[in-house]
Parts: C-alpha cells; sequence; structure tokens
C-alpha cells in the first residue's frame, strides 16, 4: 500500500512529529555540501486544477533540491481543461511517475485519485483541507515558541479548509485552539467533536476578540477562497469584523505569533501594519512550505523503494 498523505489525521502524531522534525533538518541543512538526494530518478507529478505560487514553487524546489524530477500539470495546460475524468488522468500518471500532489476542488476527486493510484498521493489542497500547509504553519510555531503545547491557538476568520487542518492538528497534537468564525460560516460541528474526541481542546465563538484573548498564536486567512470569487462582496460584509487589526492584537500575549498561508488580502483579512509588523512571521512560514514539503515527500516516499 503506497503511503499517502491527505489530512494531518491519516499522520497520525508519530508521522506529523517525524515530519516536523525532518523538515527542521532540511532547513538547517539546506545549501550545505552533502545533501541528501533522495528522489534520485523519481518523478513527481505536481497536478493542480487550481492556482498556486507557494504550492507549486515549494514542491517544484523540493523535488529538484531532493534530487528528482518535478513534472507540474496545470489545468489549463492539460487534458484536465477538457474534463478527462480524474480517475483516468490516475490510471495513466500512477504508470509513469513515483508520486502524485494533488490540487483540486472537492475532496472525491482526491480520493477518486487515490483509489486509481498505485504511488503516494499528497494532498496539496482541496476545499476540505489544506494539511501542507500546516505543517509549515506547525514547524514555524514550534521553530519561534519551542513547543507546541501549552500555547493557545487562534483562528480568525472563515471556517474554511485552512481552519479544518487547523482543527485537525488540534487532534492529532491535543492542541488549544478556539476558532472565531461568523454564523453561517462555521466548522462542521463534527469535525470539532472529532478533534476534541481525539485530544484536542477545541472551541468555535463568534466573537474574535474572545478568541485572540491571551493567544499565543493567530492565524487567519482569505475572505473568499479560490472558487468562492462570486460571493466575494457578500462576504466581505458577514466578514467586516473579523480582520485582524492592532486592536485586536492587543488582547493576545505580547509576543503573539501571527501566521497567513498567503496570499494575504491587506485591508480584508489583515491590516497591512499587521502583515508587515513585528509580530507577522507569514515569510518564514511562506519559506518552511519548501523545507516541510521536502519532509512530507521523504515521508511518503520513503517506504516506495
Ligand atoms: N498558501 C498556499 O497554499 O499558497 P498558494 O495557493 O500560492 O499555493
Ligand atoms: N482558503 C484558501 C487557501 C489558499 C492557500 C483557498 O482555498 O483559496
Amino acid at each position: 500500500m503506497p503511503r499517502h498523505l491527505l489530512t494531518l489525521t491519516d499522520l497520525g502524531r508519530d508521522g506529523l512529529i517525524r515530519i516536523l522534525e525532518l523538515a527542521e533538518r532540511f532547513r538547517t541543512r539546506r545549501g550545505r555540501p552533502g545533501a541528501e538526494l533522495p528522489l534520485v530518478g523519481k518523478t513527481v507529478a505536481l497536478v493542480f486544477e487550481k492556482p498556486s505560487t507557494r504550492t507549486r514553487v515549494s514542491l517544484e524546489v523540493a523535488v529538484h533540491e531532493l534530487g528528482g524530477h518535478p513534472l507540474v500539470l496545470t489545468k489549463s495546460g492539460s487534458q484536465m481543461d477538457r474534463g478527462e475524468p480524474v480517475k483516468d488522468m490516475a490510471r495513466v500518471l500512477t504508470r509513469m511517475v513515483h508520486a502524485i500532489t494533488f490540487r483540486t476542488g472537492g475532496v472525491e476527486r482526491l480520493h477518486e485519485m487515490v483509489t486509481h493510484c498505485t504511488v503516494p498521493v499528497l494532498n496539496a489542497l482541496t476545499d476540505q483541507d489544506h494539511p501542507m500547509q500546516l505543517l509549515a504553519d506547525l514547524q514555524t510555531v514550534l521553530r519561534v515558541r519551542k513547543r507546541l503545547g501549552g500555547l493557545k491557538f487562534a483562528w480568525v476568520g472563515d471556517g474554511n479548509n485552512m481552519a479544518n487542518s487547523w482543527i485537525e492538528a488540534a487532534g492529532v497534537l491535543g492542541l488549544d485552539l478556539v476558532l472565531a468564525c461568523p454564523d453561517g460560516y462555521l466548522p462542521a460541528p463534527e469535525r470539532v467533536s472529532r478533534a476534541c474526541a481525539a485530544g484536542g481542546n477545541v472551541r468555535v465563538v463568534t466573537d474574535p476578540a474572545a478568541a485572540t484573548e491571551g493567544a499565543h498564536v493567530i492565524s487567519t486567512d482569505v475572505f473568499a477562497s479560490m472558487g468562492q470569487e462570486a460571493e466575494q462582496q457578500a462576504r466581505l460584509r458577514v466578514f467586516a469584523g473579523y480582520r485582524l487589526t492592532r486592536d485586536l492584537l492587543k488582547r493576545a500575549a505580547s509576543d503573539v505569533v501571527v501566521l497567513h498561508c498567503l496570499p494575504a488580502h491587506r485591508g480584508e483579512e489583515i491590516d497591512e501594519e499587521v502583515l508587515e509588523g513585528p509580530h507577522s512571521h507569514v515569510w518564514e512560514q511562506a519559506e518552511d512550505r519548501l523545507h516541510s514539503a521536502k519532509a512530507a515527500l521523504v515521508w511518503a516516499m520513503e517506504r516506495d523503494g
């Protein structure tokens, strides 16, 4: 059975900790002589049905620096644009490449890819999850705060794919997480209950001030995700009170870490002075996408022979 990376829950605590350790090792050793090249002779297909900057660049550079060949397939440059079914693409790719990363919409398309592949598949974002982003987010927090336990994590904004992956991280690692989302945009209660049953302390509120009170880490994301462009104006109204402002940060710990997966919409979900301010770690977070992508690829492919 190939080792897929579809959600953080699939990884489990041991898998997640191992990836975080590997990622930090890749970060500290980057550019030194004697780099490990575990992907020599291997091709990884990086399949994107949605746009990407960070995920594409981090994966492409990661595969290259690990000695492998990154093969990027975007929707417009492939037969995806003409509606070739995922199951057909999967059965072709799996005969030629050694692993596949897939960014798509509905999670059922990711599962269809997995069903028809005999090589590892890594989730590079769906409408429901963004586990590879969380690997970087956790790496950044761990490095800056030296621990993950005993911290109060806050999420402010949409109960979207990023919020879902934070909830999963809280379940897998037993984190204390409060999410502030407007009514109608809350994460699914079953997800929250599952994370709590797994050992996380996850609460959902509607008041951003309550969520950020005493927080050590605050994360946010765009109000309208990819595919929700038609809702942009309506969402701007609903989410008006959910912007990370300097005032909101005053309630948090004095050394609060501000994260954003990017791309950011300044003046919408985050103010320029917060994004570019002393608490922001978003650029290191973006760099950690590279180190954690390497770690995730190695984890998924190490049993691949
Ligand atoms: N954070 C993130 O996944 O960015 P991209 O959409 O640019 O890949
Ligand atoms: N929630 C955002 C994340 C982008 C990295 C989206 O899905 O568009």
